[in-house]
């Protein structure tokens, strides 16, 4: 399936990992239910990814109601355990106290069948989690399972801002980090500017989202596909995105949810050419025009800068409106509804505004966020 599969070393571990990583969030499922992996499809679907050298699986305790971890228990019975590094995580908007800390690792030992998790991540690290996390003692928890021989290496996955990002790293020894990059998110949460600074201090670099969960290989715009056609070198969009991230030297492993053996073949084969610094200034300047257009498809020329916050009701109105242009740049509203659920708490959400403007009076973009409120709530809200 592959000729031969590229590794690099996993920051100052030197653990050496496959640079094509298999994420088990997005398993084969039966009746388009996200609760009912379809093991006898996933099972497969896990090994054949072993058998062409993929040796990092992604799991999170959520994923698809408990069932990923499941089937990773089950695709890693006779002889595959050896032959992978697993890495789970704890659902930290879940815990409380440490107590329920040690509960969730031995629940997902057990629910993977295994001793020891090779790589135990905190879950979803951002500004309204860590500071209830460091106070609950979750760095001495890190220590002691570490100690115990239940987990081996440590990190976080993020999605806070640049700047807690950087106190992330350095609050703590981290073996790994894993953070959402690809064509579009390249100043987004931790960014290019967050996997420089992590790899300088010798944190592997794990990547998520590099198809942007697959909105960057569906319903591609007319003008974005012009720009890949007009390419000397030609690839499909899937290709051109997951070359983009191996191309930096200080990426180590790219995970990418594959739920058909068809989607692990082609990441495969194009896995084969992933080398650092391999595209031309040709084609990189193709993925610039490609950005530029994805940018230029935002209805609303929010930079996320926050000024409007905190607003007199209580509106996230930089989170609402990400979505909103997501929904608009990717001509995927399902998927930007879904993420405005999972991602705007309800006191947070467009509903709440009042029309009192005060947010139009300070920010620098002058959006008319009043209007573009209103946008979420017939886009999100209705029906
Ligand atoms: N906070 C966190 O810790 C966090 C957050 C997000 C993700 N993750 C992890 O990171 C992993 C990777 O993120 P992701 O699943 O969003 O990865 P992704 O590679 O950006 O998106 C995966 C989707 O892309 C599409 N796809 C994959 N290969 C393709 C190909 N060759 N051609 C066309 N489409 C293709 C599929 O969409 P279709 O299903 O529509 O075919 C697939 O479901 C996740 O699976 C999860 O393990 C962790």
């Amino acid at each position: 399936m592959v000729k031969q599969m590229l590794y690099r070393e996993l920051g100052v571990t030197g653990e050496r990992l496959s640079i094509l990583g298999l994420g088990c969030m997005r398993l084969p499922v039966k009746n388009g239910d996200s609760g009912q992996v379809d093991m006898d499809l996933a099972v497969p679907l896990i090994r054949t990814a072993i058998d062409s050298g993929i040796n990092y699986l992604d799991t999170g305790y959520p994923y698809h109601n408990g069932q990923s971890e499941i089937a990773i228990s089950k695709a890693v019975k006779d002889g595959y355990r050896e032959k992978v590094f697993i890495a789970d995580k704890l659902p930290i908007w879940l815990v409380e106290n440490r107590q329920d800390m040690d509960k969730y690792l031995d629940e997902q030992l057990k629910r993977l069948g295994i001793e020891c998790i090779d790589f135990y991540l905190l879950h979803t690290v951002k500004e309204s989690y860590w500071e209830k996390m460091i106070s609950n003692g979750v760095l001495e928890f890190l220590d002691d399972a570490k100690a115990s021989g239940k987990i081996k290496y440590t990190g976080f996955s993020y999605h806070g801002e640049l700047e807690l990002f950087f106190d992330v790293v350095d609050s703590y020894n981290w073996d790994m980090c894993q953070v959402q990059y690809n064509i579009v998110d390249q100043n987004y949460q931790a960014g290019r500017e967050g996997i420089r600074y992590a790899a300088a201090n010798g944190v592997g670099v794990v990547v998520m989202e590099p198809l942007r969960g697959g909105t960057l290989t569906k319903n591609v715009p007319e003008e974005v596909q012009e720009i890949w056609d007009e390419s000397r070198v030609k690839r499909k969009p899937a290709e051109w995105a997951l070359r983009f991230v191996w191309d930096l030297d200080d990426v180590d492993v790219v995970l990418s949810g594959m739920n058909t053996l068809e989607e692990l073949k082609q990441n495969l084969e194009t896995a084969d050419q992933g080398y650092p610094n391999s595209l031309s200034s040709e084609e990189k300047e193709i993925i610039r025009e490609v950005k530029s257009v994805y940018s230029q498809r935002k209805q609303y020329n929010c930079t996320q800068c926050g000024y409007c916050v905190p607003c007199p009701q209580g509106v996230d109105i930089p989170a609402n409106l990400l979505q909103l242009n997501n929904a608009y740049m990717f001509q995927d509203e399902d998927n930007a509804k879904m993420n405005y659920y999972m991602g705007v708490k309800e006191e947070e959400r467009a509903v709440n505004c009042t029309g009192c403007g005060e947010c139009e009076k300070i920010c620098p973009q002058m959006v008319p966020i009043q209007k573009a409120l209103m946008d979420v709530r017939k886009k999100f809200e209705q029906n």
